[in-house]
């Protein structure tokens, strides 16, 4: 891996496994940018914790499971290093630190966190811990003083924040960290499969990348189009219509796809005709996918040993600059 390359910084929680949401909203991006940044990506455990830390059973196996999504989709750890945010005490110092320069109140007006407390039904009862996630965020990026994060539109005011505290920390100590930029793909918000506003696991709407055939043509022809379209010949709507954002996304046949929507549009087509395109489309982007990580099972025990690399290497990385950072603020005494 070249030194001049720009560092890359990105990850995901161990909560299960990723879907059609995670690959347009982040995974496409990653592969394509794999080969011209210094990437790394996270398993973010601690992050995890935050929200369910009694959930600690199936940790180890969720991990792994993370790994083989990723590599599935053709992240390789060869070009890019995979690594344990727990295995990084740095990036835990490093929050200790930068959670000096950020007030209570402006964590407290970041919208994922207040999300978080409305669904999760905490009240004024959640930990410390997930108060200060979004600080853990902006360590885990400016460890690496990563200049690029592909993430989610739903994480965009991390990055901010990462910016802020960046910005702060030069301004105080010395004119160290550099200010990520956020990285949005074409579609950073995927429809769940009910129409709701985001494909999520806790949504029970989801798509994913290990799903089967079969399972993929059960969830497709459950999934919700026009409501007031009660037979074939009522002229539908096309715009917002789940169906066929999925359609936009995953059919690459591009006139078959005009003809749908004209027909819809017109109410000369049924459901099941466009929802059966769709299962054929979706099958086939993610046979593949499917296929490579049957491969990679065949190797699983490798895939410790990758997370034990990468973590050492990402390690290796964060203390040169951890060190750096602690001799801005005189941390080092000697
Ligand atoms: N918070 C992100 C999520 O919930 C995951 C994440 C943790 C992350 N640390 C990161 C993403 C650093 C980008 C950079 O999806």
């Amino acid at each position: 891996m070249s030194d001049k390359k720009k560092i890359l910084v990105t990850g995901d929680r161990p909560t299960g496994n990723l879907h059609l949401g995670h690959y347009v909203g982040t995974l496409e991006n990653r592969i394509k940018l794999q080969d011209s940044f210094d990437c790394y990506f996270l398993i973010a455990d601690l992050h995890m914790l935050t929200t369910h830390q009694d959930r600690v059973a199936h940790l180890k196996d969720n991990i792994i499971e993370l790994v083989v999504d990723w590599m599935s989709v053709g992240l390789d750890p060869n070009k890019s290093c995979f690594y344990l945010q727990s295995k990084i005490p740095e990036i835990s110092e490093l929050t200790v630190l930068l959670s000096m320069l950020c007030s209570v109140p402006r964590i407290q007006r970041i919208p994922t966190l207040k999300e978080k407390i409305t669904s999760m039904n905490l009240n004024d009862n959640y930990s410390l811990g997930l108060l200060s996630y979004p600080v853990l965020m902006s360590s885990d990026i400016l460890a690496f003083n990563a200049s690029v994060v592909p993430v989610g539109e739903d994480q965009l005011s991390h990055v901010e924040l990462t910016r802020e505290i960046a910005r702060r920390f030069n301004s105080t100590y010395k004119n160290l960290l550099v200010e990520p930029d956020p990285m949005i793909s074409k579609v950073s918000r995927l429809v769940g499969t009910d129409g709701q506003g985001k494909m999520s696991k806790s949504l029970n709407n989801s798509i994913y990348l290990s799903d089967p055939e079969k399972v993929v043509k059960k969830k497709v022809m459950k999934m919700f189009t026009d409501p007031n379209r009660t037979s074939a010949d009522i002229p539908g709507k096309v715009e917002g219509n789940p169906l066929f954002i999925y359609h936009d996304i995953f059919n690459s046949n591009l006139a078959e796809l005009e003809e749908f929507k004209d027909r819809y549009k017109r109410g000369k087509i049924g459901d099941v005709e466009v929802k059966d395109s769709l299962v054929r489309n979706i099958n086939n982007f993610l046979d593949p996918i499917r296929q490579k990580r049957s491969e990679i099972l065949r190797n699983k025990s490798e895939i410790l040993d990758i997370i034990i690399e990468g973590s050492k290497r990402a390690r290796e990385a964060t203390r040169k600059n951890l060190e750096l950072i602690k001799e801005a603020m005189s941390l080092n005494f000697k």
